[in-house]
């Protein structure tokens, strides 16, 4: 997923069949479909030897040339190799929002405010805006469920809230322009509106 657009793009992989062998891998990629061997091939670097996960950061925005993944992965007894292929526009995935605070406003018994920001490993939110889905659910109260947004700004006043009643809320973060898929769920926070006199 290009989880920092558009600058990092964090691959991760699973083997099919686990062994108890010792197995390492390596990740390269290119950009563009040219012979094998043509040079144009780069290392998609890993965090740590073995891990299974490794990050892309140089990419060419808006390419319409796929970039290929691959992924070898070698024991003892041999090597098999994986490719993926992608567009980086279209594995946009912000990681979830973060710094949920959630506080009762003043004399409002049916409001909320919900403030965020957007994740850190989004390099450049004042250039490429993310926007925002509100997922909020009275405790307790089974199907309240209820989605709304998106919305482009990083606080919320909620309103129509139940009085004296807690709620847990959730956001979720997308790239603006609608490219990729929406960034999973954040933790989730709780507040209770305004309940003095
Ligand atoms: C990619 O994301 C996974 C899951 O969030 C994380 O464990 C891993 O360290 C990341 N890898 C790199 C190379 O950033
Ligand atoms: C609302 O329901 C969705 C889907 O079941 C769930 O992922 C989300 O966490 C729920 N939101 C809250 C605030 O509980
Ligand atoms: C939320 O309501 C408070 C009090 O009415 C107001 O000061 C604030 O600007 C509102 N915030 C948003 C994001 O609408």
């Amino acid at each position: 997923w290009a989880i920092g657009y558009p600058q990092t793009i964090n691959c991760t992989w699973t083997v099919d069949a686990a062994t108890h062998l010792d197995t390492c891998f390596i990740a390269t990629y290119r950009h563009g479909v040219g012979a094998k061997g043509t040079g144009g091939e780069r290392e998609c670097i890993q965090p740590a030897a073995r891990a299974r996960s490794c990050s892309i950061s140089d990419v060419q925005m808006f390419s319409i040339t796929p970039y290929v993944l691959s992924v070898t992965a070698a024991n003892p007894l041999g090597a098999a190799t994986s490719y993926f292929h992608f567009i980086v526009e279209q594995i946009i995935k912000p990681d979830p929002p973060e710094d949920l605070t959630v506080s009762p406003i003043p004399g409002e018994r049916k409001k909320l405010l919900l403030q965020w920001k957007p994740p850190a490993s989004w390099p450049f939110p004042e250039y490429f805006s993310l926007k925002y889905l509100i997922s909020y659910a009275r405790d307790g109260g089974g199907s309240s469920n209820r989605t709304i947004g998106p919305y482009e700004q990083t606080s919320f006043n909620l309103t129509g809230l139940r009085p004296g009643t807690i709620y847990h809320l959730q956001v979720a973060a997308k790239d603006f322009t609608d490219y990729g898929k929406y960034s999973s769920w954040s933790p989730s926070v709780s507040g209770t509106p305004w309940t003095q006199l």
